[in-house]
Parts: structure tokens; C-alpha cells; sequence
């Protein structure tokens, strides 16, 4: 196996492996596939290349699992924050731990770099997200005003990073807040 491969246990404990590794101008076709398949409206693909080639503090990762692109994760790593702008899985491949992954290795480079929270913006009907997030320690803390054209949008942190990295103590949820 490769030095950056990672192995993920899927549900029926069968081993799907996984590569984890930093996005590039090369992934944008592939990442725009799963980027259109997953939301409305996509990001464009133009601000991924923005962030691929201008923006230091962007955190872009991709996995492959033999050789396709299953998955991808982005953030902003700005000083001891993380904003996390782009998170999706290729439907096939959903429920299988790869999110979970790209999470993980985002919280090992945060916690490198001394980060100590994290945060996201989500739509409170995306369900399969909240819970994703939910189950990864991060709990909804406020809501922004009609951020998407036709909802709000919540906001879900996970803080104390250095210190709950192996036991994770998630905040009250506000639920519906
Ligand atoms: C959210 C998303 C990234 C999760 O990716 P994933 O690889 O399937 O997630 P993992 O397998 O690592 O984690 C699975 C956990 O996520 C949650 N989850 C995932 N899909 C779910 C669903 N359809 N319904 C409820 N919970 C779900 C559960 O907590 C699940 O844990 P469990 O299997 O023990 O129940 C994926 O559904 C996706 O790409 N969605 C579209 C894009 C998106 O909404 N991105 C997030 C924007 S904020």
C-alpha cells in the first residue's frame, strides 16, 4: 500500500481502501462530477481552481479508491480556526466512512498546524450531513439568514480540537435553533 493510503472499514466490515491525498488542477473534472451530483446550486468550478492556486490557507484533499475519485473535503485553515467549505462523497460510494476520513485527516492537519475549532455552514434539510456532522462531535451553534437562495443555512462547530481529538465531548445540540 501506498505510504498515504488509508484503509476504511465499510458496513459490512469488508475493507474498502481508500488513498488520501491533496487535490489538484488534474481532479477538478472529477470533482465537479460529484460536486453537481450532490448539490443545488454546485460550487463553481472556477473557485476551486481560485483556491487550488491562489488561496494559502485553502486545505483541499481528494480520495481515490483504485484510482477513482470517491470523495473530496475543502477548508480554510485561518491561524486556530478551520472553516470546512466543501465536503462530498460519490453517491455509490456513500456510508462507507470515506467522509469520515477526509474529516480525519483535516482534523490531523488542523491540530498540526494548531487549530482548536472548526466550523461549517449546512442546510437545515440536509439530514445525511447533520447527522454525519453530529456523529463527529460538531453540534449546531447559530443560523445565517437566507445564506442559500431559498433556506437559511446552520452553523455546526466542533471546538477544543487539541484537546477532544480522542474523545470527542460534543456541545448541547440546539437542534432546530
Ligand atoms: C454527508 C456526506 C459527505 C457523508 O459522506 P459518507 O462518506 O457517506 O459519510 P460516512 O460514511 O463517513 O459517515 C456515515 C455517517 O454519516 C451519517 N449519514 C450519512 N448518510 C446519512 C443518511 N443518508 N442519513 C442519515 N445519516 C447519514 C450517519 O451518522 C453515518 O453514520 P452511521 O453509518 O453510523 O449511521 C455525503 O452524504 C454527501 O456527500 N452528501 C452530499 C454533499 C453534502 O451534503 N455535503 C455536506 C455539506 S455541509
Amino acid at each position: 500500500m501506498l505510504p498515504n493510503a488509508k484503509e476504511v472499514l465499510n458496513n459490512n466490515n469488508m475493507t474498502l481502501p481508500i488513498i488520501i491525498e491533496p487535490m489538484t488542477e488534474n481532479d477538478l473534472n472529477e470533482v465537479n462530477a460529484i460536486e453537481v451530483a450532490s448539490f443545488d446550486p454546485p460550487w463553481p468550478l472556477q473557485s476551486f481552481k481560485t483556491d487550488l492556486k491562489q488561496n494559502r490557507l485553502a486545505y483541499y484533499m481528494v480520495a481515490r479508491h483504485e484510482g477513482k475519485l470517491v470523495g473530496y473535503v475543502g477548508a480554510w485553515i485561518v491561524l486556530d480556526e478551520v472553516h470546512i467549505t466543501t465536503l462530498a462523497v460519490d453517491k455509490d460510494y456513500r456510508c462507507q466512512g470515506i467522509a469520515s476520513s477526509l474529516i480525519q485527516n483535516l482534523l490531523d492537519e488542523a491540530c498540526r498546524r494548531g487549530a482548536n475549532s472548526m466550523s461549517l455552514e449546512v442546510r437545515p434539510s440536509n439530514k445525511a450531513a447533520r447527522s454525519f456532522y453530529k456523529k463527529l462531535g460538531f453540534s449546531v451553534c447559530g443560523r445565517r439568514k437566507r445564506y442559500y437562495s431559498d433556506e437559511d443555512a446552520l452553523i455546526m462547530t466542533r471546538s477544543n480540537l487539541p484537546n477532544d481529538e480522542n474523545n470527542p465531548a460534543p456541545k448541547k445540540d440546539m437542534g432546530d435553533y
